[in-house]
């Protein structure tokens, strides 16, 4: 039998989901975003921030490919999205190049070598939950430059002064702020100034932040201008590796010089696998996201989703009932596969995925608690954003990002002018203890030294008939792989555009807690009366997901899904 993730207790699970949709929903609520159902033929880039979607259309005007204004939207990010956008944090790339050439990029973020199994629980042996949240001792090692770089010198054309420019622009200055942002950065104020004594520049000392009120980062801009000199030595080594280590050493938290300089990001094989027809390219670890998406497709194929109807009782069914079993498996089976054996091949088996669903029951919920992880048979060898990205050949980007929490540890390097994540609450910090998102975890993504810590970012890229469909992602923590999924589901089995999948309304199920997330008008009143007889708790919630996708058409032009949950804009041209 397979080490099993105890289910918690109920109330702890509850009291750490109520605290994680606070700041969840800081990541994924706002304004309206605007919309665009508009065909184009060149190129389209689809992201959070219209700053950010409009610096990654000029790098492609300007006959930069899709790598190319990925870096530049990536670095753009940092500076006018600075809840999720970053170069303190992480993140994953999916990549398709027009010929069909398909990579992956792991840019997560690692623990540090000081970093130990224990070090978030107390004397008792209980997670003390702040520590693995806000401060120092949050942050992994950030790998978002490291990724860029890698990025750029495998695939990019124009030159890295070229590509890190725009950002510098926006924080030297100064672009204007959305009423969002402004709301958001004055709720933070106090925690921002408790955090950084000697303030940062996301704290407003004169007044408060208004809508178009300007935020210019001068610090910001020094330590992008000596990444843009000096490639990864301008943030892994020199100014900025001091400064991140001085406050590292002024908030008791753990990483080094020597960690800084040993970040690597790694290319990854990404996995695929097959939906109807659609082959779908996504991330492999250390994110769980792309596991969990195939097997999540796997599990419903058979069904007649599309005859059901779009959340329709049946259809709702059905897939609560296939991700109470795939996550039952991410907490037990992965973590980073350079310190744990994931068994991706038994996984990802159609057999495996087909046989998990062949116990559930129509007339009754299988309660969480009798769903353990399946068996795996011997050893095999062997506030987040997303943006996605096309360029004038074809070529696709999709990639995600995050510093995890809204405005990650909300640690500002002294100086140095970013904000560090604080990913190191994505790993199990004890067997059966929820993270802020109510992931649990066990051996797999337990805490080592040098270790990523498990991710649900699902950064992917659709083909039909070999050639390019669809590129999507979102940010939500844990509800990252179900929105992918349903948005893909939208699109292939309702036959939605791509704005209608995105926009749509979403639902969320993750084995622990035994409750089904809805968001409102998800699913009509009917369907819900059936659902609640046959035993699922439906909890009404806010937003769900963020995604930003692209679709090719079968005319061959592109047309951009952006997410009027947020500020989110697609631009094409
Ligand atoms: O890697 C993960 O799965 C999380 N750190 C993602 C966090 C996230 O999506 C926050 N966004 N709203």
């Amino acid at each position: 039998m397979q080490k099993i993730i105890k289910p918690l207790i109920k109330f702890k699970i509850t009291s750490i989901l109520v605290f994680s949709f606070v700041v969840f929903t800081s990541c994924v609520t706002g304004q309206l975003g605007k919309r665009n159902n508009e065909d184009f033929k060149n190129g389209m880039v689809v992201s959070a921030h219209p700053e950010a979607s409009k610096v990654g259309i000029e790098i492609l005007k300007k006959g930069g490919n899709a790598v190319d204004a990925a870096v530049a939207v990536q670095f753009a990010l940092a500076v006018v999205y600075p809840n999720a956008g970053n170069i303190g944090g992480g993140g994953f790339m999916v990549y398709r190049s027009a010929k069909g050439e398909v990579n992956a990029l792991d840019f997560r973020e690692k623990a540090s070598a000081a970093a130990s199994r224990d070090m978030y629980l107390d004397a008792a042996g209980n997670p003390i939950v702040e520590k693995s949240l806000y401060g120092h001792l949050a942050a992994g090692v950030p790998g978002s430059v490291a990724g860029m770089v890698e990025a750029h010198k495998k695939y990019g054309k124009l030159s890295w002064k070229e590509v890190v420019q725009p950002a510098i622009d926006l924080a030297e200055k100064g672009f204007e702020i959305t009423k969002r942002q402004a709301s958001e950065l004055n709720g933070l104020h106090r925690k921002l100034m408790d955090i950084n004594v000697n303030g940062t520049a996301l704290v407003n000392l004169e007044s408060t932040w208004q809508e178009r009120s300007l935020l210019i980062q001068t610090e910001l801009a020094n330590t992008l201008k000596l990444i843009q000199q000096k490639g990864r030595a301008g943030f892994y080594e020199g100014a900025v590796a001091d400064a991140i280590v001085a406050e590292m050493q002024r908030g008791k938290g753990l990483m080094t010089k020597e960690d800084l300089k040993n970040y690597r990001a790694v290319w990854r094989k990404p996995i695929t696998g097959n939906y109807r027809g659609y082959k779908v390219i996504t991330m492999p670890p250390t994110s769980s996201g792309g596991i969990a998406l195939i097997q999540l497709l796997q599990s419903v194929e058979p069904y007649p989703l599309n005859r059901w109807g779009h959340n329709s009782d049946s259809t709702v069914q059905v897939i609560v009932e296939a991700e109470r079993r795939v996550y039952a498996d991410r907490a037990t089976h992965l973590g980073d596969p350079d310190f744990y054996n994931v068994p991706q091949k038994q996984l990802l088996n159609l057999d495996y995925n087909k046989k998990r669903m062949a116990d559930f029951n129509w007339s009754a919920a299988t309660p969480s608690d009798k769903v353990l992880a399946g068996v795996i048979k011997g050893k095999e060898s062997e506030e987040t954003t997303h943006f996605s990205i096309v360029d004038h050949d074809g070529n696709a980007v999709s990639i995600t990002t995050t510093l995890n929490g809204s405005y990650g540890s909300l640690v500002a390097v002294k100086g140095a002018g970013f904000l560090l994540n604080n990913e190191m609450d994505d790993f199990s910090v004890k067997p059966g203890a929820p993270n802020m998102y109510g992931l649990v975890g066990g051996e797999a993504n337990a805490i080592a030294p040098n270790k990523r810590m498990l991710s649900s970012m699902t950064p992917s890229i659709v083909e039909k008939d070999g050639q390019l469909f669809m590129v999507v992602g979102t940010p939500g923590g844990s509800t990252i792989i179900t929105s992918v999924f349903q948005t893909i589901i939208n699109v292939i089995d309702f036959n939605m555009d791509i704005q209608s999948a995105v926009a749509a309304k979403k639902f969320h199920h993750q084995w622990l807690p035994d409750e089904v997330y809805v968001e409102k008008d998800a699913i009509d009143s009917l369907a819900a009366e059936k659902l609640k007889a046959k035993g699922y708790n439906l909890l009404y919630r806010g937003p769900i997901g963020r995604v930003d996708a692209i679709i090719k058409t079968k005319w061959g032009s592109y047309q951009g899904g952006a997410d009027p949950r947020g500020d989110d804009l697609a631009i094409g041209y």
